[in-house]
């Protein structure tokens, strides 16, 4: 299969792409597409056979469950139930974040086939914000599942580069509306007897979910629920080991050694440097991440550093994904 890279920036483009992309989904096939977190391979969520389409792209265990994105709220309970006990606070979460960067798993309705949630009673739900992926899901005017679009187990992509070097030739097309705004996968909760369970970390913060009711976290060696669990998630190819201040590590002689730097200054011993935030935002190094570690994992190193983040609002996300890295 030939892999065209579409670029939607203007209007014209966005519109266009708007078109190729609904076509190609009407017709079964899995796209490659702009989120505001990442890019996602999206496939019609109803249909089973291009729901599958999407694990064979990506080589994903079919154990492991997909995010269904809506074309807005009218499609909630269409694909999922809301209990009087969760419906509340789901009003006044999705009120607040959505469209956005929160995925929701509640109980599922018999509509969404057992391939998307792999064979869970439960559905993960998001309404996106960005306004491609927006334009596009309205034209198609369905559920589209999305998990990013990188193949299984690696880094996420957050530029349509990035989906190119991981499916070339798995998925017909690309749209390309440039870099991601967030660059780290949406937050996952599940509302459970009016309170929130944080399953995976992501934009939306534990600090900003906290006032909207009582947060319960995944214990780290409870069942694991959301494979983006699994220890081995956002793996680069390259050994990667975590440390709380790069200043003082000094790489093993005759190992090329590459750093993923927030606050280390003498940088010099390193062979290769990324510095997710020039800035030292959180913002910033969340949108960056994923770009850095992929350049990084491809200068040849023998092993990466990774700094540690602050462990608050968005940093508690990076050092997330970090841990897993080093795994
Ligand atoms: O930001 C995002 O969420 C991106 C963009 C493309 O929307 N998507 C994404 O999808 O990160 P994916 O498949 O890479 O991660 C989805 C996570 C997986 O860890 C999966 O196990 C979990 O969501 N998940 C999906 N359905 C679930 C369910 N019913 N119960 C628990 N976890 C679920
Ligand atoms: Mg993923």
């Amino acid at each position: 299969m030939k892999t065209i890279v579409l670029r939607a920036r203007s209007a014209d483009e966005i519109a266009a792409a708007v078109s190729s992309a609904a076509e190609l989904l009407r017709n079964g096939s899995p796209v490659a597409l702009p989120t505001e977190t990442v890019y996602g391979l999206a496939a019609d969520a109803l249909n089973e056979n291009a729901a599958l389409k999407i694990f064979a792209a990506k080589e994903r265990p079919r154990f492991d469950p997909l995010i269904v994105h809506l074309p807005g709220r009218e499609w909630v309970e269409r694909v999922a139930l809301l209990d009087a006990g969760v419906r509340e606070m789901f009003e006044q979460l999705s009120r607040q974040f959505w469209p956005g960067p929160l995925t929701f798993v509640l109980p599922k309705t018999s509509i969404v086939p057992d391939v998307v949630t792999a064979g869970l009673e439960t559905v993960a739900i998001r309404i996106s914000s960005h306004p491609v992926f927006a334009a596009i899901i309205r034209e198609f005017n369905g559920p589209l599942a999305a998990p990013s679009a990188n193949r299984f187990g690696r880094i996420s992509p957050t530029a349509a580069s990035h989906v190119l070097d991981e499916l070339d030739g798995k998925t017909p097309l690309i749209v390309d509306a440039g870099p991601t705004k967030h660059g780290l996968e949406s937050t996952i909760v599940a509302l459970r007897n009016n309170r929130i369970e944080l399953l995976r970390r992501g934009p939306i913060t534990e600090k900003q979910l906290s006032k909207f009711g009582e947060i319960l976290r995944r214990r780290a060696n409870s069942r694991v629920e959301a494979p983006g669990q699994l220890p081995s998630h956002y793996a680069p190819r390259t050994p990667l080991v975590l440390t709380d201040d790069a200043s003082s590590f000094n790489p093993p002689a005759g190992t090329r050694c590459g750093l993923l730097a927030w606050k280390c200054a003498n940088t010099a011993r390193f062979a290769e440097v990324r510095r997710p935030s020039e800035r030292t935002t959180l913002e910033e190094a969340g949108a960056n991440l994923f770009r850095c570690l992929r350049e990084l994992d491809s200068a040849t190193l023998d092993l990466i550093v990774a700094e540690k983040f602050p462990e608050e609002g968005l940093g508690a996300a990076i050092n997330e994904r970090l841990r897993r890295a080093a795994k």
